[in-house]
């Protein structure tokens, strides 16, 4: 578990890392390259085990450094150990490469994070469009067949995931794929700018779609840099404006992903200036936070993944709150957790809740329901009377690369201890 002692103070420069949303689908859509060249990985739990899974299937890896190097010539189409597959829910990305390479793929249903239902039926709409058969018996999914040569149309109900295995399945059959109500998130770009490293033409509309026209060959060698993580910046843009001593300064923020967050957060009252096209400094805004009316949604609309901890913020504004988050009733798990803090909230129903501030938080044993929620229980700690302990620190782990070593950069002292 960690532990942490209130009344800490940031100051100094941190760097974000890759970002995990990208990482994770642009790995798995490289196996449909023989070599492939990864840049900018974030080791992290969830990559770490992808990785494990990739080797289950018998491709080599290397990870040095935040490259990662794979080789797919020895790839099977079975895993000599399933039970990987159902630890994370990115697994469900690697059923384009193994249907286009064996014609079949059997993949026990993907786990995942606490967030509530979690549905692939977007995936199998979108995967049969394209021509693939699809059958479930006793947890188990199973696709098989052919790509059709025709054009097709197809819809991902903006869908992260789903559009990103939808791109990577289209990029190499022949014809044309249109996909409508797609995400956009820059996670999903950056597969988009993978798949066109490897030879793919695909174009985007402002209208959430994509056009996509397959080439046959697979790629011998790509090499590919995956994006920083803004979700990660979005984190500690809110710790700086909660702990900074005075400022803190977030480099590879990537700021241009950031917009209507940061509408939000300056609404909230965070106080912060651009110093280059990405670096962020954020001000202390501790005395200036007030009450706001918040609602998540798909890109670009204010990100469900920075919902958590500027929830936690909100328990510091002046006035009631108001969050709706419309993806995952399961982020509402986390209010119990501020809750036993002594923070204030009412759960109006699933999707939405009332944060009362300024409320005086106090430490005590709190856990991590998902990975956000878990990094969030490290900005109440920060801000809460006395100690906190968060258990469950392996959700946080899976998403935030070297989250400790950052944190220590900045001057806080966080321990992880035995629990
Ligand atoms: C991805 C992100 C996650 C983020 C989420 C929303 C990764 C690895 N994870 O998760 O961090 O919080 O996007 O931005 O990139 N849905 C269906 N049918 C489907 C698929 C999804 O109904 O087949 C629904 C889900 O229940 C949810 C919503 O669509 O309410 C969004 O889910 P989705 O975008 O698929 O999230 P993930 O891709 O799992």
């Amino acid at each position: 578990m960690l532990r942490i002692e209130w009344g800490q103070t940031a100051r100094g420069t941190v760097r974000m890392s890759g970002a995990k949303n990208a990482a994770l689908p642009v790995l798995a859509s490289a196996l449909f390259a023989r070599r492939s060249t990864l840049h900018n990985i974030p080791h992290i739990g969830d990559v770490m085990m992808l990785l494990r899974i990739f080797e289950s299937y018998g491709v080599t890896v290397r990870f040095e450094g935040n490259t990662v190097e794979l080789d797919t010539s020895d790839m099977r189409p079975e895993s000599d150990d399933p039970g990987l597959v159902k630890k994370i829910r990115a697994s469900i990305l690697l059923i384009p490469a193994l249907l286009h390479r064996f014609g079949r793929v059997d993949l026990p249903y993907p786990g995942g994070c606490n967030l509530g239902k979690r549905p692939i039926d977007e995936h199998v709409n979108g995967l049969r469009m394209l021509g693939y058969g699809f059958s479930e018996s006793d947890g188990l999914l199973s696709f098989s067949g052919d790509w059709f040569r025709h054009d097709v149309e197809l819809s991902t109900f903006f869908s992260v995931t789903a559009t990103e295995n939808l791109l990577a399945a289209s990029a190499f059959r022949p014809g044309t794929t249109k996909i409508r109500l797609a995400a956009i998130e820059p996670h999903v770009m950056d597969v988009v700018g993978f798949l066109r490293a490897c030879g793919a033409r695909i174009e985007t509309s402002y209208d959430h779609s994509f056009e996509v026209s397959g080439i046959s060959e697979l790629p011998e060698h790509v090499e590919y840099t995956v994006i920083h993580d803004y979700l990660e910046s979005g984190f500690f843009i809110l710790l700086g404006a909660l702990c900074a001593e005075e400022f803190i300064d977030i480099e590879h923020a990537r700021i241009g992903d950031l917009g209507s967050f940061l509408i939000k957060a300056s609404e909230a009252g965070v106080c912060y200036e651009l110093r280059s096209n990405d670096t962020i400094r954020v001000h202390n805004s501790r005395s200036n936070l007030r009450a706001i009316s918040l609602q998540t949604n798909v890109f670009p609309g204010f990100p469900t993944d920075i919902q958590s901890p500027f929830t936690v913020m909100l328990t510091q504004a002046e006035g009631i709150s108001r969050v709706h988050e419309i993806l995952f009733e399961g982020r509402f798990n986390m209010l119990m957790e501020l809750e036993a803090m002594k923070g204030h909230s009412a759960i109006l129903n699933p999707h939405e809740a009332l944060i009362f501030g300024p409320t005086k938080l106090r430490g005590t044993t709190v856990t991590s329901w998902d990975l956000r929620s878990g990094a969030s229980m490290i900005l109440a700690g920060l801000i809460a009377e006395g100690e906190t302990r968060i258990t469950n620190v392996e959700y946080i782990e899976r998403g935030y690369e070297d989250i400790l070593g950052k944190l220590r950069s900045l001057g806080i002292q966080i321990d992880r201890i035995e629990s």
